[in-house]
């Protein structure tokens, strides 16, 4: 089966499955960010105390100016950074409880930062190995997420071969791999060309629907996050804090029809004013504007 054939079969496969069950303000919090904030060691206060719940199931999207704090959020998230102040709970718990049973966790950046040296496959293995899983099992483990990505014929290609769409696709795959239960995303496709970021797009909204995966992603692109999300959340900056929500309230899975909809348009210019008026509420101290992508 070629990628583009793969794609149709789990666009097809997540399209036939059922809606998920209860309401989702109803599902348990997989991540509770209760009162916490960030300043750095240079006096920079990059985050004011933060609220936010997301909940199992949550498509949520972070989006503000650039410097409104989003990068920080995600590490505080991913245990990356402490709060200086309030705290974070994982699956109504701390940290310990990232790694039992259906509470993982994988974070994939801006950059697909692979080995150069290595083949896809052994990039894909990489947290396998170093969970010290045995070659065996980890073997079909890695086959099936480069599947999942479209990139099954690939496996022993090297990173150069491969295109910057590709390589993006072979790190979500190294996420993947750990079946993650909470996926972190800080603009994983800002630097890809439109039509290349709208594919994966298409993807990762399949897959996430597919694997019931918890998302949390950052862009600056309103569209991305208008198409992807069932929740938008709107940071200002100076300092960096939540300035509003918009719920996006479109059945999943998603595909060109929603992306061609007038609700779609509507949805995009509602984003839009709320991030004007989130640039305005930062006022101006060094905070851009985000462009429509
Ligand atoms: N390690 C650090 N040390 C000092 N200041 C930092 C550090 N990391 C981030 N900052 C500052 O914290 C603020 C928030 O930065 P952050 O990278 O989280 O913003 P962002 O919303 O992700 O921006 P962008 O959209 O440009 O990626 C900025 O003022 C930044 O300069
Ligand atoms: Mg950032």
């Amino acid at each position: 089966m070629g990628p583009a054939s793969q794609r149709a079969a789990l666009v097809q496969a997540a399209a036939a499955k059922p809606p998920p069950g209860p309401e989702p303000h109803l599902q348990p919090p997989v991540v509770e960010v209760l009162s916490a904030e960030k300043s750095f060691a240079n006096g920079t206060r990059a985050l004011a105390p933060i609220d936010l719940t997301v909940r199992a199931g949550e498509f949520l999207t972070l989006i503000g100016p650039s410097g409104c704090g989003k990068s920080t959020l995600l590490k505080l998230i991913a245990n990356l950074y402490e709060p200086t102040d309030g705290r974070i709970n994982w699956w109504r718990g701390d940290f310990r409880k990232v790694g039992q049973d259906g509470r993982r966790l994988a974070f994939v950046f801006q950059d697909p930062t692979l080995m150069p040296w290595a083949r896809v496959a052994t990039n894909v293995r990489l947290p396998l190995d170093l969970e010290r899983v045995p070659k065996p099992q980890a073997t079909p483990r890695v086959a099936a997420a480069l599947e999942q990505v479209g990139l099954g014929h690939a496996a022993r290609s090297f990173p150069r071969q491969l295109s910057g769409g590709m390589r993006m696709r072979v790190s979500i795959a190294r996420a993947l791999v750990t079946e993650p239960n909470l996926l972190l995303m800080d603009e994983p496709f800002g630097a890809l060309d439109e039509f290349t970021r709208n594919k994966l797009d298409d993807d990762l909204v399949a897959l996430s629907w597919e694997r019931k995966l918890t998302t949390i992603f950052v862009t600056h692109s309103i569209y991305e996050a208008v198409f992807l999300s069932t929740r938008i959340v709107v940071m200002a900056a100076n300092p960096g804090r939540v300035f509003r929500e918009v719920v996006i309230d479109e059945p999943m899975p998603r595909g060109d029809d929603f992306r061609t909809s007038s609700r779609f348009a509507d949805l995009c210019r509602e984003l839009s004013a709320a991030l004007t008026d989130a640039s305005i509420a930062s006022q101006g101290k060094g905070a851009k504007t985000p462009c429509a992508r």
